[in-house]
């Protein structure tokens, strides 16, 4: 049996006090929101608590799918990779990025200096080689399989994008995963589905990466940036595919938003015969401490 653990969105923070030529930019807006409202949103107390949860279970790997920082301040930036780091070795966490990791163009920058080796494929780190989506990561008989979602957007926008290229090498690497007879995991930001959340926030080119999944197939797609458990089955070319999101891992019961949870995955099995368990621990609403909210059989649709 291999356990994945898989939390989101943990918008780390308190925010560092940004320069003024820092907020010369789509910043300023993020920076008075996150003074105003976010910044109750999101406590590091909640995550630090989730973080200690979570490694009592003692997960084989980690997924982290997006949304690290908050308005991408080059001091954000150093603090998140001391926090990946203390959640585990690069071997056993993979990540891929959000859009508020790509808040400004000048983020991405970033991303290669303090995240890299938590979003590189096997060997690639060796080799010294910046990140390149998708990587792919094999532990076991699973497969990660991570991309990248986040584009800097103008102000009011917070969409994401695969591209052509990305989705070309996915659907190049899904067959190949797929023939080695292994379970696939997708890991991206954005949901690749239509949402209730707004067209402001939508994946762009979700049609085109549900006709990939259509085509090459997977296990388990995993993503984040809605704030809220969500689970939907996608069209594989063997059945259906569950795609499961997630509450972010800071998230305070605070009456309109759900509270921070996680997600143990529990994949036994052998190839045409793969199980799948997802088990959610988290915070109830109004709850102070963690416990176990749901447990479900993901191996048939239902
Ligand atoms: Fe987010
Ligand atoms: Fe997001």
């Amino acid at each position: 049996m291999f356990v994945l653990a898989h939390l989101t969105d943990p918008h780390i923070g308190p925010l560092p006090r940004p320069r003024l030529r820092e907020l010369a930019s789509k910043r300023i807006l993020g920076w008075l929101n996150w003074r105003r409202n976010r910044h109750k949103r999101h406590r590091v107390e909640i995550l630090s608590d989730l973080i200690a949860d979570l490694a009592a279970q003692k997960p084989d790997h980690t997924a982290v799918t997006g949304d690290l920082v908050n308005i991408a301040l080059p001091d954000e930036f150093a603090a998140t990779g001391e926090w990946l780091r203390a959640l585990g070795p690069a071997a056993d966490v993979s990540f891929v990025p959000g859009n508020h990791d790509a808040y400004v163009r000048s983020a991405l920058a970033q991303w290669g200096k303090h995240w890299n080796a938590y979003m590189t494929g096997d060997g690639a780190a060796d080799r010294g080689t910046g990140p390149r989506f998708p990587y792919v990561r094999r532990r076991g008989s699973v497969a990660l399989v991570g991309l990248s979602s986040a584009v800097p957007t103008p102000a009011f926008l917070a969409t994401g994008l695969l591209g052509h290229d990305q989705l070309a090498r996915l659907e190049t690497a899904l067959q190949t995963l797929g023939a080695e007879g292994l379970f696939r995991v997708v890991l991206l930001h954005h949901p690749p589905y239509r949402t209730p959340a707004s067209r402001h926030k939508r994946l762009v080119d979700a049609d085109a990466f549900r006709a990939v999944l259509a085509r090459a197939g997977a296990e388990l797609v995993l993503h984040g940036h809605d704030h809220v458990h969500a689970l939907m089955w996608l069209d594989g070319p063997g059945g259906k595919i569950p795609a499961v999101g997630l509450p972010s891992a800071s998230a305070t019961a605070d009456g309109h938003h759900q509270p921070a949870a996680y997600n143990l995955y529990r994949i036994d099995g052998a190839p045409g015969a793969f199980t799948c368990e997802v088990l959610s621990r988290g915070f109830a609403p109004g709850a102070a401490t963690i416990t176990e909210l749901a447990r479900k059989n993901l191996s048939r649709p239902g």
